[in-house]
């Protein structure tokens, strides 16, 4: 065969899987367990010291299966799929959108840190942040795609949290406007606070765009969050959610993934290895169905307004470059 490269849609029937593992099965089964037995009680015991932390794994060693708490089949091959499309270096998955959401925040702030988020967002994660999280002293400021890098420096300076930005969350496009923000700019502003021993996180909900038309890494972005639910499920009969970025990061969200135990169960696994098979094809129908329905809509005598993004012109200014410039929609 040749170096050449698959897509990642090409993928997803095999990526991740051998047979040999399953009787020859061609497609992975529902590990539907929650104890894995090992080989011996020493190799248990060096699969823990590893799942837990106490040690970095051996170069040439495997880290086998332990509870399905912790790993399964099913979630760790999905999420070697689910890393092909954003090239990313790992993933977490979820029984949910919004348990990816909240773990992720929970890891990374603490008491008296800031967070800066886009708004609107998606109703669940806005309780979250302005209801959950600024009871345990987390500081939440919300923003508008209308202000500037200095409309925000100023703002955060004014509140003498210049020291605390730990956070910039961004839902783009915005759930239900579809406003869209410039996730490279949101970079420059996490920079623009971050110091040696502080990386600003630029985390980005990539729920309406993703994983196909929008790689929120590839602007800047350290961690891209999904609701499963939506696209990547897109059967209606899965609630699910990831969340990708480096593997320091991602080891981080698994560690409280492990302890709040909201991981993916097996059979949700499954559910989203088979929607990604189809994943690409399916939301490209979709774009070319949404751009009939949006025309359908505006010429309707009882419709006052269609946000759809495939109408966005240079006329729009910002919008319409960051369209172009962080999307790569079909054309309609
Ligand atoms: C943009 C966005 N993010 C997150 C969520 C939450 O996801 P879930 O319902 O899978 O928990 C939703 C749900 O509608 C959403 O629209």
């Amino acid at each position: 065969m040749s170096e050449h490269k698959m897509h990642p849609e090409s993928k997803m029937m095999s990526h991740g899987y051998n047979p040999e593992w399953s009787e020859g099965a061609i497609k992975c089964p529902i590990f539907q367990t929650s104890t894995f037995v090992f080989p011996t009680a020493e190799a248990g015991k060096a699969f823990f010291e590893v799942a837990s932390g106490l040690r970095e794994k051996g170069q040439q060693e495997k880290v086998g299966l332990i509870y399905s708490r912790l790993n399964n089949p099913d979630l760790e091959i999905l999420e070697d799929r689910l890393c092909l499309w954003d090239e990313a270096e790992a993933c977490a998955v979820f029984e949910s959108g919004m348990s990816a959401i909240s773990t992720a925040l929970m890891e990374f702030l603490s008491p008296g840190d800031l967070l800066l988020f886009s708004g609107p967002l998606y109703g669940g994660s806005d309780h979250f942040i302005k209801h959950f999280l600024t009871r345990f002293g987390i500081h939440a400021m919300e923003f508008n795609a209308s202000e500037s890098m200095e409309d925000l420096i100023g703002r955060i300076r004014e509140k003498g949290l210049e020291n605390k930005l730990r956070m910039i969350f961004l839902e783009t496009p915005a759930n239900p406007t579809n406003c869209l923000y410039d996730i490279s700019l949101y970079r420059k502003l996490a920079d623009y606070f971050s110091t040696a021993d502080n990386r600003v996180l630029v985390g980005v909900d990539n729920t309406y765009l993703g994983p196909v038309f929008q790689h929120p890494l590839k602007h800047g972005a350290d961690l891209v969050i999904y609701s499963a639910t939506k696209y990547i499920g897109g059967h209606s009969d899965v609630i699910a959610g990831a969340c990708l970025g480096s593997k320091a990061l991602i080891q981080r969200i698994k560690g409280l993934r492990t302890y709040f135990g909201n991981m993916a169960g097996p059979w949700t696994g499954w559910l989203l290895m088979r929607s990604l098979e189809t994943l690409k094809i399916r939301m490209e129908r979709q774009a070319a169905n949404a751009s009939v329905l949006a025309d359908y809509l505006t010429h309707h005598p009882k419709i006052h307004d269609v946000h759809y993004l495939g109408y966005l012109t240079e006329a729009d200014g910002d919008q319409y470059e960051i369209l172009k410039n962080n999307a790569s929609p079909p054309a309609p």
